[in-house]
């Protein structure tokens, strides 16, 4: 029997789920169907309940569920459980709804496996403090880079979310005008400046010689944050595509149980490039 999956949001009709799952499916020889809901506003929770109960296998949430999918998982992975929002839930066999995030480990794994980032003993530069960076936190920190400072424009945002992550790693909080006068490897953007086309007000400077920047948004043209990357000397400057099927990967695996090959199905979405190499 076929095995049911979704994505719930709202809006949902932009999203490219069902289409990477469709892909990692008929790669793999897995029978599954994958389809998009929208969900209500004002009762998540119930079309959660639905689904499941109509023998749903799975469910990826987004915007603007996920805190209140973190809230419905009775039993959360550590990294769901520190990020404070789920995207993956999954029904156990005991009809517990489990949750977990791979918003975290999709980031982690486009940079260093796809494109060879090396984290270890680097310095990385987070920018937002809402709920795109709270996701990706912990992941990040696991990685084993020297430093990760949290800047937002609301300087007690980030220092409220790097005091909340103390135990987990080398991490620190700040407002953008302290960044003045530091250098970073990488800079990573989790703030939704993108949306309207705009990037946080960075020093010029604080790219390191080389150093690679990551947008965590993505879109047919180069997004905004990219072309900053490019327009500050970049080695690269990448959008968040990349972490997009990623992230769809690693829920693959929790439900399926094997790792679909993603460099296709990136080329596939990827019908323009949006990554500047400078
Ligand atoms: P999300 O869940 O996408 O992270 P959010 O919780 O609303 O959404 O957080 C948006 C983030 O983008 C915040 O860090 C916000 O900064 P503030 O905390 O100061 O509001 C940041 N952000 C949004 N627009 C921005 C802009 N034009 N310049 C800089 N930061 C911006």
């Amino acid at each position: 029997m076929t095995d049911r999956y979704a994505v719930i949001g709202n809006p949902i009709a932009h999203s490219k789920s069902p289409r990477i799952h469709a892909a990692f499916a008929r790669q793999t020889g897995q029978d599954l169907s994958y389809e998009r809901i929208l969900g209500s506003l004002d009762d998540f929770a119930g079309d959660v309940r639905r689904f499941f109960a109509d023998g749903g296998r799975g469910l990826n949430v987004t915007v603007p569920f996920k805190e209140q999918a973190w809230a419905l998982a009775e039993r959360r992975s550590p990294r769901a459980q520190s990020a404070g929002a789920v995207n993956t839930l999954t029904p156990l066999p005991d009809g517990v709804i489990a949750g977990d995030n791979t918003d975290g480990p999709g980031l982690v794994r486009d940079l260093a496996v796809n494109h060879g980032f090396a984290f270890a003993g680097r310095r990385v530069l987070l920018l937002g403090a809402g709920g795109a960076a709270r996701g990706v936190l912990r992941p990040l920190l696991e990685t084993g880079v020297a430093e990760l400072v949290i800047a937002n424009r609301t300087a007690a945002r980030a220092l409220e979310l790097a005091a909340a992550a103390k135990g987990l790693g080398p991490v620190s909080g700040c407002g953008l005008a302290a960044l003045t006068g530091q250098r970073f490897d990488l800079i990573i953007n989790a703030t939704s400046a993108g949306l309207t086309g705009e990037v946080p007000p960075l020093p010029d400077d604080c790219l390191a010689e080389g150093g690679w920047t990551y947008d965590m948004l993505y879109g047919d043209e180069p997004t905004a944050f990219c072309r900053w990357g490019a327009d500050h000397g970049a080695g690269r400057a990448l959008d968040g595509l990349g972490m997009l099927v990623e992230q769809a990967a690693e829920s693959f695996i929790i439900w399926r149980g094997v790792r679909p090959d993603t460099r296709p199905v990136i080329a596939l979405l990827r019908r323009r490039e949006g990554e500047i190499t400078a």
